[in-house]
């Protein structure tokens, strides 16, 4: 086994290159964050057979003060230096790095000067990846697996680097802060091996349902749970499995648990401001507030009944259940209509979206004790009555139900466009007009009217 020195102060990259270099090469770092750690490393001839630095630590080139720390001590240990901004980033002696997360060039690199082969690396490569919504692996206190992010796409194939291990000693970054940090980068997704997927699929449904179970916990953690459970469904589904019993299970717990909390937070304020906290994804977000909706319109029309809220709750819980690889994919994608407009979606994935409204219907379909006709609503969503495609003209032959939801959805999707502009109360009479210019036909006047009177 190698042993190496890392000079860096930045955790993240200190994850990757010590997991990475550790798994293809059976390198161990020892990672400093200081640069006078590292010198003394030097001093005392520890630094093993590869020294590896940012070219800036805390601001100071640490190229060149290591770099002259090893000419004073006449030490010739190899020299990778990561990034252009070293005084000594032109010096023969160093091999210079680009500073990106290119972590197979660096993998290169130091196989070259460790003299492992191409072929005693590949030996150690794991072939396939699932991704995962890092909102699902959140449950976890410890990583279930070796987990790990996409680095780099060249053409059509992708390269995977491990960021956390399973059965870490390191206890200073725990699992939960690890997940954490990465969300906050703007990660949505991360991956695991893909023999893995069930087990940790399941391993996750069993945490989110004893979750849901316990009644102690508060509307926040409510909300998560359901997220959590919410993203299950989707994984199973998405993956093309038939609804079974696990699916069903943790999908009623999941709307149930959404109906009791909508309960306990009954202004529309409070429940947005906790999704936003949660750092909840917008499919989530727009299936909760989405619900929150619908029944404030059921309850306040002539027609409506409890049967009615149940069964937009229904409709809503999974009308979208399979855009959710692709929002997970796609961290910056905000609403879905303008979805097909993005460039980087792949032809399976433009397919999926024009089709969701129609697969979703068919997956409700093998629901025990599916609501009746909740599977035409969620064909109808987007106004089209095959579930294939957007409708930009929004007929008077669609079911009442179905409008209710069209109207609920867009107030959702205006809500967050324009939540950082001007008051609440003036918020909601402004979208209620949009909405008014949107959807001219006067039987879906009398549904948007009822917006009028939203608690915010
Ligand atoms: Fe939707
Ligand atoms: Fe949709």
């Amino acid at each position: 086994m190698a042993q190496g020195l890392l000079v860096s102060d930045h955790p993240l990259l200190n994850d990757l290159y010590a997991l990475n270099l550790k798994a293809y090469l059976d390198l161990s770092l020892t990672v400093v964050t200081d640069i006078d750690d590292a010198l003394n490393i030097i001093d005392l001839d520890a630094q093993g057979d590869i020294i590896i630095s940012l070219s800036q630590v805390e601001e100071k080139d640490s190229g060149k003060i290591i770099l002259e720390h090893l000419e004073k001590k006449d030490n010739d240990c190899p020299f990778i230096l990561i990034g252009e901004n070293s005084a000594v980033s032109d010096v023969k002696r160093i091999v210079n790095l680009p500073a990106n997360l290119n972590i197979s060039l660096v993998i290169r690199k130091c196989a070259e000067i460790l003299g492992v082969t191409a072929k005693e690396m590949a030996s150690k490569k794991v072939n396939d990846f699932y991704p995962i919504p890092i909102s699902m692996l959140e449950c976890f206190s410890e990583a279930p697996c070796d987990i790990y992010t996409k680095v780099s796409k060249v053409r059509e194939t992708s390269q995977f680097a491990k960021i956390i291990q399973e059965d870490e000693e390191n206890q200073e970054y725990s699992h939960k802060k690890r997940i954490e940090k990465y969300r906050g980068l703007g990660i949505k997704q991360l991956y695991i091996p893909s023999g893995l997927r069930l087990k940790v699929v399941n391993l996750a449904s069993e945490i989110v349902l004893k979750t849901l179970d316990d009644s102690k916990n508060d509307h926040a953690e409510m909300l998560k749970a359901s997220e959590q459970g919410f993203e299950i469904v989707a994984d199973f589904l998405g993956a093309g499995e038939k609804v079974s019993e696990e699916v069903v299970e943790i999908s009623r717990k999941c709307m149930e648990t959404m109906k009791n909390t909508l309960k306990k937070v009954p202004r529309l304020g409070p429940l947005l401001k906790q999704l936003v906290e949660n750092k909840s994804g917008y499919l989530y977000l727009h299936a909760i507030v989405g619900i929150y909706i619908s029944r404030h319109i059921i309850k306040n029309i002539s027609w409506g009944s409890e049967e009615h809220s149940e069964k937009l709750s229904f409709v809503f819980f999974f009308h979208d259940i399979f855009l959710s690889p692709i929002f997970a994919a796609h961290p910056d994608l905000k609403y879905e209509e303008d979805m097909l407009l993005h460039s980087d979606l792949s032809e399976d994935e433009k397919e999926t979206i024009l089709n969701h409204a129609r697969l979703a219907s068919e997956a409700v379909k093998t629901f025990p004790r599916c609501p009746l006709g909740a599977d035409t609503i969620i064909l109808q969503h987007h106004g089209t009555s095959n579930g294939v495609g957007f409708t930009i003209e929004y007929k008077d032959d669609t079911s009442p139900l179905a409008k209710v939801l069209l109207i609920s959805e867009s107030f959702v999707e205006e809500l967050i466009k324009e939540r950082s502009n001007g008051m609440a109360k003036t918020l909601v009479s402004e979208i209620v007009n949009k909405l008014h210019l949107k959807f001219p036909n006067h039987t879906y006047k009398k549904i948007i009217n009822c917006l009028d009177t939203i608690a915010f």
